[in-house]
């Protein structure tokens, strides 16, 4: 942390900003003013790239989040899809004696030395969405993400119950995979949950290939599945941009998409739940959307004012996600011990989601 000098230097700078400065949240001014008066943190945040529109809103939310109005001066770096460029970033934060960093990872692996030089510097990590496969734990401070193994266990559960609903036998599914960036942890978690269902109920998983979670590289590897494999009828992909790339291919094949694998149809399934989806979900050119909420800003900012204050923060934070169908032939889907409601999307819906 800094000294004392410091903070009353930062402090007297951002009360002068407060007049200028505004935060897009609706956090109550007198709460704004007494916490600028105690504090001024400085956050480096590495951010993976702009492959989605998951990650666009990602970044809108941490920086909205950490906005000088809320007290926060935040040095923000997109990393291209690059894990080099984060590790560089992270160096020029420690560099800048940051208060915090907040890494999100574009893989699990790789993160023992940077994060060790960061531990070095006296400055907490805070790891987001995806997670750090490391030596020891003890190189982060907390982590905020999804459970993304849950999401493809949600997604599967309910393409059992819906294509049993419809009188589909499990071997007259032939799917394929769009798999997300190869390493990242929710790409891990989602495809392992397809694999190990496809390996229980008797699905044919025909293939699987990584779009890179983004609409071109999605519509190419479509393609050449496509090219492959003639009686594709469920297309799993692992992010929302995936589904569209893959929804683009399917249309120039001449193939349609839609809900009825008995009438030919190519069923999407998507995670993500962007607007976008969700409009595609509500024509039915989307079976299911799993949502992965990309609004981490708020938590991540809890955590660090909870250690400000040397409170204890819980090492793993979870953020709660939905599934949402375009109707309700399946009410809901348990997965281990929970029972997830399946929300039936609709414009009223479609019209109040943020991102
Ligand atoms: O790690 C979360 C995934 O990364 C989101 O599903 C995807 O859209 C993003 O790029």
């Amino acid at each position: 942390m800094k000294k004392a000098a410091i903070i009353i230097s930062r402090t007297i700078i951002v009360l002068s900003m407060l007049a200028l400065a505004g935060c897009s949240g609706n956090t109550d001014r007198s709460e704004q003013r007494e916490h600028l008066v105690s504090h001024q943190l400085t956050i480096g945040f590495s951010q993976v790239g702009s492959e989605s529109d998951w990650r666009v809103a990602n970044t809108k939310s941490m920086k909205d989040t950490f906005c000088a109005a809320n007290g926060y001066t935040l040095i923000f770096d997109d990393a291209q899809q690059k894990q080099e460029k984060q590790i560089t970033a992270i160096r020029n934060f420690i560099q800048q004696e940051v208060d915090y960093i907040i890494l999100a990872p574009v893989t699990e692996g790789g993160w023992d030395t940077v994060l060790q030089e960061a531990k070095d510097a006296g400055i907490p990590v805070i790891i987001v969405d995806r997670m750090v496969d490391v030596s020891n734990d003890n190189l982060y401070t907390a982590w905020v993400g999804s459970d993304f193994r849950r999401e493809g266990e949600k997604a599967c559960k309910w393409l059992r119950s819906y294509t049993r609903a419809m009188g589909i036998k499990a071997k007259e599914l032939h799917i394929v995979n769009i798999q997300g960036t190869i390493g990242a942890t929710s790409q891990i978690g989602r495809t392992e949950a397809l694999e190990s269902a496809a390996k229980k109920y008797g699905w044919d998983l025909l293939a699987s290939a990584s779009g890179d979670y983004a609409r071109t590289k999605s519509k190419e590897v479509m393609e050449s599945m496509l090219k492959a494999h003639g009686n594709i009828n469920v297309v799993y992909c692992e992010n929302d941009n995936e589904a569209f790339g893959a929804i683009e291919a399917l249309r120039q094949a001449d193939k349609s998409v839609g809900l009825n694998i008995r009438a030919g149809e190519t069923l999407v399934l998507s995670f993500d739940g962007t607007t976008a989806a969700l409009e595609h979900l509500l024509k039915g050119e989307i079976g299911l959307v799993t949502e992965c909420n990309p609004l981490q800003g708020p938590a991540v900012r809890k955590i660090i004012e909870t250690l400000e204050k040397e409170g204890a923060v819980p090492k793993q934070t979870y953020i709660n996600e939905k599934v949402f169908a375009h109707d309700d032939t399946v009410e809901s889907v348990m997965v281990h011990d929970t029972q997830y409601d399946i929300t039936v999307v609709s414009q009223k819906l479609i019209d109040k989601r943020k991102y």
